[in-house]
């Protein structure tokens, strides 16, 4: 019988890169770390001072709602000092690089850098140009940790009839099954997901229409299906995956009514499998990936997600810091 990997009370890496890197038993600290954080964000006062002291920069060359807010609520529970960066607006359009925004900003004396920005690889190479602890919040079609690591606490606390919660809640998903549907090739939702489940033993089940799905995606260890109803026989959860409407005009699929009509969950396939639970990183298209009413149904665990989601990042933030004071200590 194998021996569980012991407890961890530290990561091993000083950045949030990826998942590829990141090993089970990290991923299960950072899960542990957000359980105590969760209960902080319940209380009447929802800060602790953990991240004194320590200026964090939120550099975001995209456009995003939830990553963006998430983090920035997340730094100011933890008391950190925050700046927010955007490109527009900035000397960006002037023609400044990346490494010369971040060089300079470093240069004003900060500690921590979350960066979103549209190429693969752009938080790698923050990593060569400054000295601050880098967070990756989505590059490209490379990944987005935080946005895996709060699916995944979402995952350990559903309530599933398959499963015993004490299970799930400890980061063992052996016997989880997973599809995640859509957009595959280009979500870094999705790679930094695979990544994440299987390594704390989910079943990954990836469905989309063929010109959706990466070529040689078998060698990932997932199953790939391009059809919906085998993705959902027998899947405890659903991530659907929002369609990036500009792709539309690239000609992966036809129409987004075709696409609904053949990849949407819509309310049959909540009547057809009961246990059937729904995740979306978002934004929803709705009436695209997931019928509205299903978006709104007591199956979806959309919002649950983004609530997880400042638990999570303020667990990545404060691990990542090096622990500074302790995640349950409440505000002097
Ligand atoms: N899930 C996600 O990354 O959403 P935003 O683009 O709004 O940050």
């Amino acid at each position: 019988m194998p021996t569980a990997a012991p407890e961890i009370d530290a990561l091993q890496h000083r950045h949030l890169l990826g998942l590829t890197d990141y090993s089970a038993e990290e991923i299960r600290l950072i899960l542990r770390t957000a359980r105590e954080f969760r209960e902080v964000l319940d209380r009447p006062i929802k800060r602790v001072p953990s991240l004194r002291g320590v200026t964090v920069v939120n550099l975001f060359f995209e456009p995003s709602t939830r990553t963006r807010l998430s983090f920035e609520l997340a730094e100011k529970r933890l008391s950190a000092d925050v700046v927010n960066f955007s490109s527009a607006g900035s000397s960006v359009s002037k023609g400044e690089t990346l490494k010369d925004t971040a060089r300079n900003i470093e240069a004003m004396k900060i500690d921590m850098v979350v960066i979103r920005h549209a190429s693969p690889g752009a938080a790698h190479f923050l990593t060569r140009c400054i000295d601050s602890v880098v967070l990756n919040a989505g590059d490209g079609a490379h990944e987005h940790p935080t946005q895996a690591l709060l699916d995944i606490n979402t995952l350990a606390d559903l309530d599933l009839p398959r499963f015993a919660p004490e299970q799930l809640h400890r980061g063992d998903f052996d016997g989880l099954n997973v599809s995640i549907i859509g957009d595959i090739t280009h979500s870094r939702v999705a790679r930094s997901n695979i990544h994440g489940l299987q390594k704390l033993g989910a079943t990954v089940t990836l469905c989309g229409p063929r010109t959706m799905l990466p070529r040689e995606v078998e060698r990932l260890g997932v199953r790939v299906t391009d059809r919906l109803d085998e993705a959902l026989d027998g899947c405890d959860v659903a991530m659907a995956l929002r369609i990036q409407l500009e792709r539309q005009k690239g000609g992966l699929f036809p129409s987004l009514r075709e696409y609904h009509e053949r990849y949407g969950i819509k309310e049959t396939h909540l009547n057809r499998y009961p246990d059937l639970r729904i995740m979306h990183p978002g934004p929803v298209n709705r009436g695209v990936e997931l019928a509205s009413e299903v978006v709104d149904s007591d199956r979806s665990v959309i919002l649950s997600q983004v609530t997880n989601g400042v638990a999570v990042r303020m667990a990545c933030l404060y691990l990542l810091s090096g622990g500074i004071g302790a995640p349950g200590e409440a505000s002097a």
